[in-house]
């Protein structure tokens, strides 16, 4: 049954872009959204975007480009918020960008941060969680936590841009990526059609 909530993890590796595309499809189509940055996804965030004073305000709104009102940002260092525990439910967790660093604490069960034990929780709990992956090149370490976290019932799916849809910019790459984050927690949005075989 769905229940109109995501959880959403935005972590140190490179890709913020990634996260505000998908907070612009996410926020209008969930009721409530529990969103926990890594600390070093905010530095990464400053960096990449240009969004100068985001470490020490982390608006979502900044990031998103949009209002997000049913966007709660949760403090990663606490335990004491909802997706920390199995008894809460939701409709699954994308982490997005997610670092190999995160990835390998998820494979090991390391839960020292939120965003860690929320997604150990999901594992538990056999709710979707999609790992946007973003290194290159991938070594045997980052292979085997990802074929771990793949048995374990995660969808790895790699922040690999498509261009078959002619993107025009960044923002348009990033969107291929978001709208394929979307599907897998239940929405195919407009703005990235499926592709549509046509012979040429
Ligand atoms: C500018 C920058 C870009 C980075 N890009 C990546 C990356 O693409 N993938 C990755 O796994 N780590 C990357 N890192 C390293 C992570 O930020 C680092 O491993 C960190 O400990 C991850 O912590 P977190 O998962 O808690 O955010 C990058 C670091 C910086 C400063």
């Amino acid at each position: 049954m769905r229940t109109g909530r995501l959880v959403v993890a935005i972590t140190g590796a490179s890709g913020t872009v990634y996260a505000a595309r998908f907070l612009r499809m996410a926020v209008p189509a969930f009721d409530e959204i529990f969103l926990a940055y890594s600390h070093q996804a905010l530095e990464v965030a400053e960096l990449e975007l240009g969004l100068p004073g985001f470490a020490a305000d982390p608006d979502p709104a900044r990031l998103a480009g949009l209002p997000c009102p049913n966007v709660r940002v949760m403090d990663p260092r606490s335990y004491f918020h909802p997706p920390a525990s199995g008894s809460f439910t939701h409709d699954g967790m994308v982490i997005i960008p997610c670092s190999m660093g995160t990835a390998g604490r998820i494979a090991a069960g390391i839960s020292d941060n939120l965003v860690a034990r929320a997604a150990d929780v999901c594992l538990k709990e056999r709710r979707p969680l999609v790992l946007v992956v973003r290194e290159t090149p991938l070594s045997l370490v980052h292979l085997r936590n990802l074929t771990a976290l793949t048995e374990a019932g995660a969808v790895v799916l790699p922040a690999s841009p498509s261009f078959y849809n002619k993107p025009q910019g960044i923002d348009d790459l990033a969107d291929t990526v978001a709208a394929r984050a979307m599907h897998q927690v239940g929405f195919t949005p407009a703005v990235v059609p499926p592709w549509q075989y046509a012979t040429p």
